[in-house]
């Protein structure tokens, strides 16, 4: 394979390594400077110019974008994308990531555990944001910052309001986060590749700093994380589209408390900490995944007109419940259950025989007019209000 390997430090422990791991299993391996990258469009499709010149063709991209050039990078990451060029994380999912407002609120739709958040802009808003995620102590966090720069522990009500006024004056975007004193300044790194984790680490703050960071000075040490940790980090990864991450996550007295993902993980704290060959894992799922296309389901499948893919769900008075696969009778409408969505987990290519029971979701695919008739219309299925609060009735 000839792999591309984007990144502006060519030579740093990450990039070395990785430079290694690819050479050992007999690739070609390039590292090249998105910044000096040129995109360009026209009729004829779209190309890459580096310095200059054509890029010649790659047939794997391993994007290492940082923060400070998240625009540019995944602009040439996208680049690739058009071109049918392989990447090991898409744009996408590393535009996602990156902002850490953005992921929370993907995350948040599945339920998955993290510190109560609030992002709010008008400064009357401001007090009851703080008393919503659980009054000071709190966390202030730029949406964008990394390695702990732009993440402040604010000890007073009225230090936090003064740091988030100060921040939106300054047109700088802030989240307000529960401070998770539990976890007493460390955190935990899953590096998750493809569907597993591969390596944890703890990470813990040293003095009275509270950031764990690498970067602020924390240390590290290998951990085995307990299942429930190791579900919520491939979860994470899996629901912002990313085959390689780093998912950051507190040890909160409910569990897994996720802060954030990263679509460029170091391998330097992890590999020394656990002594694993990381860079070697990834090259080994970036062979996997190159003979596959990348493609959308739902785009692909849509294709075939009046046939789509959709999710029915399964109301305890629904006429499947108990029923198998097979006698639901869907095949026979030309619709293909692809899926089986139990709690949080997933049924793939359920056979004939699979029970269905009330609460399932059936991912299916099929003719659209016969998926319409099994879904509730719309005034059914209006879900009830989280809270009812009761209005206070005139005497
Ligand atoms: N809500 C929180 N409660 C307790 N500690 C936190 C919280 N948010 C962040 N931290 C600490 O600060 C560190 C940096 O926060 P993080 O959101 O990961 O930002 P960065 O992108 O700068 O790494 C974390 O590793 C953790 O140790
Ligand atoms: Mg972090």
């Amino acid at each position: 394979m000839k792999i591309a390997l984007l990144t502006r430090e060519p030579k740093n422990y990450s990039s070395t390594r990785l430079r290694e791991a690819a050479e050992k299993r007999g690739h070609k391996i390039v590292g090249l400077n998105v910044m000096k990258m040129g995109i360009h469009l026209d009729t004829d499709g779209p190309s890459i110019d580096y310095r200059g010149k054509e890029l010649s063709s790659y047939d794997a991209v391993i994007p290492r974008i940082g923060s400070s050039v998240t625009f540019y990078g995944t602009a040439v990451v996208r680049q690739f994308e058009q071109m049918g060029t392989f990447t090991l994380n898409g744009s996408h999912a590393i535009t996602m990531s990156r902002d850490k407002l953005r992921s929370l609120q993907v995350l948040s739709r599945y339920k998955l555990g993290m510190p109560a958040t609030a992002f709010v802009r008008d400064r009357k808003s401001i007090l009851g944001a703080i008393e919503r995620v659980g009054g000071a102590p709190v966390v202030i966090k730029l949406l964008e910052g990394t390695q702990g720069i732009g993440v402040i522990l604010a000890e007073t009500t009225k230090v936090a309001e003064a740091i988030i006024e100060t921040l939106q004056s300054t047109s700088q975007q802030v989240i307000i986060q529960k401070f998770v004193a539990e976890s007493k300044g460390k955190d935990l790194r899953a590096f998750v590749i493809g569907d597993r984790v591969v390596a944890a680490m703890r990470r813990s703050a040293v003095g009275t700093e509270f950031r764990s960071n690498v970067h602020r000075g924390g240390t590290t040490e290998a951990v085995t994380l307990s299942p429930e940790f190791e579900a919520t980090a491939v979860r994470a990864a899996h629901i912002l589209g990313l085959r390689v991450a780093g998912v950051d996550m507190l040890e909160g007295t409910d569990g897994p408390q996720i802060m954030e993902v990263n679509s460029s993980p170091g391998l330097e704290g992890i590999e020394k900490a656990t002594g694993l060959d990381i860079a070697g894992d990834i090259i080994k799922h970036l062979e996997d995944q190159v003979r596959f296309e990348d493609f959308d389901i739902r785009h692909r499948l849509t294709l075939a007109r009046g046939y789509q893919v959709a999710e029915l769900p399964v109301g305890p008075d629904s006429e499947f419940v108990g029923k198998s696969v097979k006698d639901t009778g869907l095949r026979d409408k030309d619709i293909v259950i692809l899926s089986i969505q139990r709690g949080g987990i997933t049924i793939p290519n359920p056979r004939n025989d699979r029970a269905i029971m009330a609460g399932d979701v059936l991912v299916c695919y099929g003719v659209k007019s016969a998926l319409l008739n099994l879904v509730p219309d719309l005034n059914a299925r209006r879900r009830p209000k989280k809270k009812s609060v009761k209005k206070k009735t005139e005497s």
